[in-house]
């Protein structure tokens, strides 16, 4: 009998896991309306939260079965202490070719260098819109300031690739577009925009605050002129990107919820509290911390995750009449 159990991690349609997102807090400083209730929240007890050597140690196993790139997320994953200390770790794994983080911000501008330092790789920072009303809108706190500075920190401290984030919400944020692409384009800054996904703590998304990529790409192709397709270099890359004709400025568009692309799809995520997931709107979660507490194998980890990824769905079906929004919102599964 052939030893599979190094085999790579396949699905039932074919898809090649390689991708991992790491939660390291569910805790924010900010409250994006989008993700995270604005009070009465519970965080995890510390004790929940899987250590840095727990970590370490499940992505160790992963990489043995073709896990290679790796995303730190949140909450907010700059307010988790000594972060550097978990780069620092992750970044020395065999196998692990790409190491990136998706940050607010507001705490990069005292931590970029020593991240850079430690062997992070690619930083996206998320940016709704320019003007502090728009910010105080989606965050419920003040910080646009802080934002502005990590990301002038980020491009200081020498990251390769700096990306905008910016979650597109109808009646909110058309009026950032523009503001938004002249910005990304002034400062060499890779741009994103995403549609606004059912994830919200609070349960008030509806389909008509979808503002559309389409929509966007309109608004700012009529200000920019036109924007061509760039080839696709990843197929499992959820972005569609394309470039200025003038040549300045790249910008993307995720569209969960017009284009969904969950037919590429090669990420996992692991929650702060060590769970598994297969998907953003999975409903089902396979216990990895009761494994790394447990004293289990690297065999017994791995199998685990395999069991998580065969149970993995075609695709998200937000538009379909049996889509069951998912019990956790954003900040506590990780973006
Ligand atoms: N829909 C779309 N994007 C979201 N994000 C957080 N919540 C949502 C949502 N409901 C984004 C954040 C960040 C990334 C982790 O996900 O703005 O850029
Ligand atoms: Fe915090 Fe990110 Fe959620 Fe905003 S989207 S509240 S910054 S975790």
């Amino acid at each position: 009998m052939i030893n599979d159990t190094f085999a790579p991690l396949v699905d039932r349609f074919g898809r090649v896991h390689g991708n991992l997102r790491i939660s390291v807090t569910d805790r924010c400083n900010i409250r994006c309306f989008y993700c995270m209730p604005n009070e009465n929240i519970r965080f995890k007890p510390r004790e929940e939260i899987l250590t840095f050597e727990e970590i370490t140690r499940f992505v160790r196993a992963l990489a043995r079965v073709g896990i290679h790139k790796l995303r730190l997320t949140g909450g907010e994953p700059l307010v988790r202490q000594d972060l550097a200390g978990l780069v620092r770790s992750l970044s020395q794994i065999p196998g692990i070719e790409d190491l990136a983080l998706t940050t607010n911000g507001i705490l990069l501008a005292e931590q970029a260098r020593e991240l850079r330092e430690a062997g992070l790789q690619r930083v996206n920072i998320s940016l709704d819109g320019l003007s502090e009303e728009t910010f105080r809108a989606i965050a419920r706190r003040e910080g646009l300031e802080r934002v502005l500075d990590g990301i002038f920190a980020a491009q200081e401290a020498g990251f390769d690739k700096i990306r905008l984030n910016a979650v597109a919400i109808r009646g909110l944020t058309e009026a950032e577009v523009v503001p938004l692409g002249a910005f990304a384009r002034q400062h060499a800054l890779e741009l994103r925009f995403i549609e606004f996904m059912p994830l919200d703590a609070e349960n008030r998304w509806q389909t008509e605050q979808v503002l559309e990529g389409s929509e966007i790409r309109r608004l700012l192709e009529a200000e920019f002129g036109p924007l061509e397709p760039l080839p696709v270099a990843d197929p499992s890359q959820p972005a569609r990107d394309y470039q200025f004709i003038d040549g300045r400025g790249r910008i993307g568009f995720i569209n969960p919820i017009s284009q969904p692309f969950c037919h590429d799809c090669n990420r996992l995520r692991i929650t702060a509290e060590g769970q598994v997931r297969n998907c953003l709107f999975s409903t089902a979660e396979w216990d990895a911390r009761a494994l790394l507490r447990g004293g289990a194998t690297d065999e017994e980890l791995i199998g685990l995750v395999r069991d998580c990824v065969r149970e993995k769905k075609i695709g998200h079906g937000i538009d379909t009449p049996d889509f069951i929004k998912p019990e956790r919102a954003m900040y506590q599964i990780g973006g």
